[in-house]
């Protein structure tokens, strides 16, 4: 007989100090389904799984897996019981390769010789093979893509014999084309019997593959529904405690002059690779610039060379008619670009230090923040106030290490600083990626405000559909290059993702 619930938590609460993250959540996944978990950036999400995975201890409340009582003390424990947790940070050690990488910290992981070793491998490549999983089991983990590494962790798990399967925010670092194959994988193993828990803040996917979907707010569980009783607009709502209505981008304006132009603009990105290849656009004043495209094919080094980070070796970059003589964060700063970057905490945000530290990084010298060399400590203080007041930055205090802020509003601080320097031209690079409905709707307000009061855009998304809702242009780029430039008014979801899969005439365009 099969208990119709493979995992059920039962009046959870996790305390960090003072803060509640979890709140007498009452939680149930059943054998065999895909259960997805809906909420706010904050909302407690990541913190449920943690205590199923044995990273957190709950301060109170029970758990039991397939009908009994457990207590789950640390990921060992976890996997015991058959509950795997794939992580948003993977866990691989770069230098080993798949396989080694699986077997590592297998009880008896000590070296048997290489029958041993290649029947292990063995064995691994069946169970990535049943679930649609393909890897290289014996390349090195630093040589493949993103995708290829969770593909290896979900392995990791099945081999370990994991039957629940925790994801967090899976797809969030996913290319399009990568998330619909990761949800064929958990489809099959639906389909072998095992359960799925997943966080996301696609309401799209939600929709198209889980079967039951719980939605936390403010540390509680609201409510779980089932799929087929339920609708994107009703989730939102639930998840936000509002309508949620997407902010309207309003009709294009006449484009001022060119703030940005790029010619023939090539980047070598070390190791003889050349990761931008004679790259040339124009943004204007008034104007939103999209760049679609799948991540890795430039984007991230055009962004750094406009920031004055990377330099590049042929080409010409002009901000305001001024020429760039070389790579200078300098010059770029005192010409009026902001950027807000790929890897928030790795090159915009210093995770140890308070709100107010962070906010001051690119401006402590002007003499507004501070005198003879001393900061302004009161009026700093009172100026990052207004500045979390006026960005509804949800944190604890001032001076909370911003680690400690969930994603949403790691990402509106940084905005706010970018964006309080008064740019005239913004890059904003992947500027939604994990964030929830309602911190995208402010970023998109944010980016449309910018434009409305003539400063210029860069928008570099993997997002298509954020790339369509708010771009005045659309330019495509692949293997470096920039294959397809769209008008807003001619650009569909299909012909862009041909582009990015690196099409460069589209069936069709070149009789017309
Ligand atoms: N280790 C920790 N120490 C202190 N506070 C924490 C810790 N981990 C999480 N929190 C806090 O607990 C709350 C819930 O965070 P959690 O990461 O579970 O949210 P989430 O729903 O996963 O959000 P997101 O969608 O942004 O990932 C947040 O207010 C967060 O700041
Ligand atoms: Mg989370």
């Amino acid at each position: 007989m099969t208990l119709p619930y493979a995992l059920e938590m039962r009046g959870i609460r996790k305390q960090f100090g003072s803060l509640v993250a979890n709140d007498d959540v009452d939680f149930a996944a059943k054998t065999g389904e895909v259960h997805a978990l809906l909420g706010e950036n904050g909302a407690g999400k990541s913190t449920l799984m943690c205590m199923l995975s044995g990273v957190y201890r709950p301060t109170a409340g029970d758990i039991l897996i397939r009908g009994r009582k457990v207590s789950i003390r640390s990921p060992k424990d976890a996997l015991a019981l058959g509950v795997g947790m794939v992580f948003q940070q993977f866990r691989l050690v770069p230098t080993l390769t798949a396989a080694e990488n699986i077997i590592l910290g297998e009880k008896s992981s000590v070296w048997r010789g290489a029958s041993w070793m290649r029947r292990k491998t063995e064995e691994i490549t069946a169970v990535a093979e049943r679930f649609g999983l393909g890897i290289t089991v014996d390349r090195p983990v630093w040589q493949m893509s993103v995708g290829e590494q969770q593909r290896v962790e979900i392995v990791k798990v099945l081999y370990r014999g994991a039957d629940i399967i925790l994801l967090d925010e899976p797809t969030s670092v996913l290319t399009p084309g990568e998330a619909d194959r990761l949800f064929e994988t958990l489809l099959k193993l639906r389909a072998a019997g095992k359960t799925v828990i997943l966080t996301t803040h696609k309401l799209r996917e939600v929709m198209a593959f889980a079967d039951r979907i719980s939605v936390m707010r403010k540390g509680r569980m609201l409510k779980t529904l089932n799929r087929l009783e339920t609708n994107e607009r009703e989730l939102a709502q639930l998840m936000v405690g509002r309508n949620a209505t997407g902010a309207v981008r309003p009709e294009a304006g006449t484009p001022g002059k060119p703030l940005l132009e790029v010619e023939g603009l090539t980047v070598e990105a070390g190791r003889g690779r050349t990761a931008v290849r004679g790259v040339s656009f124009t943004v204007r004043e008034g104007e939103i610039v999209g760049i679609a495209g799948v991540a890795g094919n430039g984007q991230s080094e055009l962004a750094e060379a406009l920031a004055g980070l990377q330099a590049w070796s042929a080409g010409t970059i002009r901000v305001c008619g001024r020429e760039w003589k070389r790579a200078s964060v300098r010059t770029a700063i005192e010409s009026g670009v902001s950027l807000v970057p790929e890897n928030r905490m790795k090159s915009g945000l210093a995770g140890s230090l308070g709100i107010v530290d962070n906010l001051l990084m690119k401006t402590y010298r002007e003499p507004e923040r501070s005198r003879f060399g001393l900061l302004r400590g009161r009026r700093n203080r009172e100026w990052a106030r207004s500045l979390v007041e006026r960005f509804d930055i949800r944190a604890t205090g001032l001076d909370t290490p911003v680690r400690q802020l969930s994603g949403g509003n790691q990402q509106k601080l940084l905005l706010a600083r970018e964006v309080d320097r008064d740019p005239k031209l913004m890059i904003a690079v992947h500027p939604t990626q994990g964030l929830d409905i309602g911190a995208t709707e402010s970023v998109h307000r944010l980016l449309l405000g910018l434009r409305a009061s003539g400063r210029g855009v860069l928008l570099i998304s993997e997002d298509l559909d954020e790339v369509m809702q708010l771009s005045d242009r659309i330019l495509v780029m692949s293997g470096g290059s920039i294959v397809g430039e769209m008008s807003r008014e001619n650009a569909d979801r299909e012909r862009i993702g041909l582009y990015m899969a690196g099409l460069r005439a589209v069936p069709g365009e070149a009789a017309s």
